[in-house]
């Protein structure tokens, strides 16, 4: 029955982490997948994720029955006035429809498959480079014309705006463009308000049905508000358009699988419709949610007081980026390195520009694991380790 399957190439990523476990040198660094840790190279669990548990496990009122298709409403109508915040007309009307998704891969899918199933859509445009999953969702869910629109200028080491434009100037009618709305992976580079008005505008024109993938909110500034900028100016400009939430990294449940997929609806006699749709897309595809990860978003977020802690804990974890980036910046410095792109990027993610070559060498050489394309996780250099990882970075560059 098997004899004509073939072996599906590796997720990079998840590779990176088995040659990690299994290398047995004493300096080894992850700098791998993106998950944040401590300054002592732990996972962290949020003191408000703790509390919500503690809450949850001694309420006797809850119990293991199945969820509704769509989630939890607790936790989708929070989530979704976290994006745009608690007062925006589109909260304040619900001119939207959210569904409570398997992270925010599982955002994504429903999404994908919607606007396949639905709306007709078969072209996307994804930025160049991307998260590499985008390809594969869109493709597996039937939208299989997926093309690139420039983002990242390697010789500037920072957004080819120029390039931007001109490609999503071409998108052709009804084509989904993806856009990261703040902390993009893998290069760390944000477009300022001036340019995502201009670049909202443009897709708009060509008519484009816009996703909005956020998986970092809060992890660009600290700030939550500021990080919704994107999206936002988006919901101002009165279109409708798909919102991918993930709470993975802001909440830290990355195995917990949290996500909420939101559709934006101007037309109040078409929510239902929509509704019955996603659910049906939801229904074939996992039933049903799984409850405990929403919970603790529900709990925190309907709760003043942990969410004020939340935008707190949240603060400090990018704050802890934020001066990793500075202190790589200041020892690659010491080493006649200069790389102000260390500094200008945000979120978990740096993409450091060393070619495939040097990180083979610092692989090979220093046990640190990284990807291919250069990116690194800030969130894995500690104040221990970032000389030893600079020092590393020193002499591939010099050698290559
Ligand atoms: C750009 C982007 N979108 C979506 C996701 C999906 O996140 P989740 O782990 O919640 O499925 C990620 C996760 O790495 C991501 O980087």
């Amino acid at each position: 029955m098997f004899s004509a399957v073939e072996a599906a190439p590796p997720v990079k990523v998840f590779q990176l982490t088995a040659d990690f476990k299994a290398c047995t040198g004493p300096n080894k660094v992850n700098l791998g997948v993106g998950a944040y840790q401590t300054n002592d190279g732990k996972p962290y669990i949020l003191k408000v994720v703790r509390e919500a548990e503690q809450r949850i496990a001694s309420d006797f009122s809850l119990n293991h029955e199945y969820l509704p298709i769509d989630g939890l409403p607790a936790f989708t109508d929070a989530s979704t006035a976290v994006m745009f915040g608690k007062e925006h007309p589109i909260v304040v009307n619900r001119k939207y429809i959210a569904v409570q998704s398997l992270g925010g891969t599982g955002a994504l899918k429903v999404c994908c498959e919607f606007m396949s199933q639905c709306l007709g859509r078969t072209v996307a445009y994804v930025s160049k480079p991307t998260w590499p999953n985008h390809n594969s969702v869109l493709k597996m869910s039937g939208i299989k014309d997926v093309r690139e629109y420039r983002y990242w200028d390697p010789n500037t080491k920072a957004v080819d705006f120029a390039g931007m434009v001109e490609d999503l100037e071409g998108v052709p009618k009804d084509a989904v463009v993806v856009l990261h709305a703040v902390a993009h992976n893998p290069t760390g580079m944000d477009l300022n308000e001036q340019q995502w008005n201009q670049i909202l505008d443009i897709v708009i024109k060509r008519n484009a049905t816009i996703v909005m993938d956020t998986a970092y909110q809060g992890f660009g500034s600290g700030d939550l508000d500021k990080d919704g900028t994107s999206v936002r100016m988006l919901a101002d400009k009165g279109v409708e358009f798909f919102v991918c939430q993930s709470m993975s990294k802001n909440f830290g449940l990355y195995n917990e699988r949290v996500g909420n997929m939101i559709a934006v609806i101007n037309s109040p006699d078409k929510i239902e419709a929509v509704r019955s749709q996603l659910k049906r897309i939801v229904r074939a595809t996992w039933s049903n949610p799984p409850s405990h990860g929403a919970r603790v978003v529900a709990t925190v977020l309907n709760d003043e007081t942990l969410a004020q802690q939340w935008r707190l804990e949240l603060l400090e974890m990018a704050q802890r980026i934020k001066d990793m980036r500075q202190l790589l910046f200041e020892k690659l410095q010491t080493h006649e390195i200069t790389w102000p792109h260390v500094i200008n990027q945000t979120g978990m993610f740096s993409f450091t520009g060393l070619t495939q070559a040097q990180v083979k060498f610092l692989r090979d050489e220093y046990d640190i694991f990284l990807m291919d394309d250069g990116r690194v996780n800030m969130c894995a250099f500690t104040t221990d380790n970032t000389q030893y990882i600079a020092d590393a970075i020193a002499a591939a560059v010099k050698k290559f």
